[in-house]
């Protein structure tokens, strides 16, 4: 429990990986803990891409502006929101899918895919099928550091009571 709330608290998003593959049970384990996440009304209206191949991360990475991470990792997990999906879904399965990583010793990144239409013809999705984001998935390159933008908000900024 106490460690579940330690890593919710420590997850940063981490850009540098070493060159190692992503072992299979480390991929599968990470699509499990996807699967498994609640959606609206348990529609599941999601499917995954796992990007591997050098040049299919090049042409994905060229739909994004800050997709240097997705080039470095050596595995990307595309989020594909199927027709009549919830992006609010997209979001519980990406965290899940990072907190998973980040237990299992793998960092990870947000990706986002700003030229979707791109995205789209890149991964071949059916009409109607979108994907905005990717998670670039890796092991931690040992000079590895977060903190690109750092820092949250105190939480008397975020936090009001009963109205705004
Ligand atoms: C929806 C979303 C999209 C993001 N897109 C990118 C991205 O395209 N490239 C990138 O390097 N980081 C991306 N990030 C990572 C954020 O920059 C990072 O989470 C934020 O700066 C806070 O840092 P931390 O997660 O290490 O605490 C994205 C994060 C989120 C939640």
């Amino acid at each position: 429990m106490a460690d579940t709330y330690e890593r919710i608290l420590r997850l940063r998003a981490i850009r540098d990986f070493t060159d190692e593959p992503l072992a299979a049970e480390h991929l599968d384990a990470i699509l499990e803990a996807a699967r498994w996440t609640g959606s609206s009304k348990n529609l599941q209206d999601w499917a995954f891409v796992v990007v591997r191949d050098p040049a299919q991360k090049r042409r994905l990475s060229s739909c994004g502006d800050f997709t240097t991470p997705l080039r470095a990792a050596p595995a990307t997990i595309a989020l594909v929101q199927e027709p009549g999906g919830y992006e609010f879904d997209t979001g519980r399965v990406a965290q899940n899918l990072m907190l998973a990583a980040d237990a299992i010793g793998v960092a990870s990144c947000p990706i986002t895919l700003h030229r979707e239409d791109d995205a789209a013809r890149v991964l071949e999705l059916p009409e109607g099928h979108r994907c905005r984001y990717a998670i670039a998935l890796g092991y931690p390159a040992a000079a590895s550091g977060p903190a690109r933008f750092g820092g949250r908000k105190p939480i008397d900024e975020l936090v009001h009571d009963e109205r705004y």
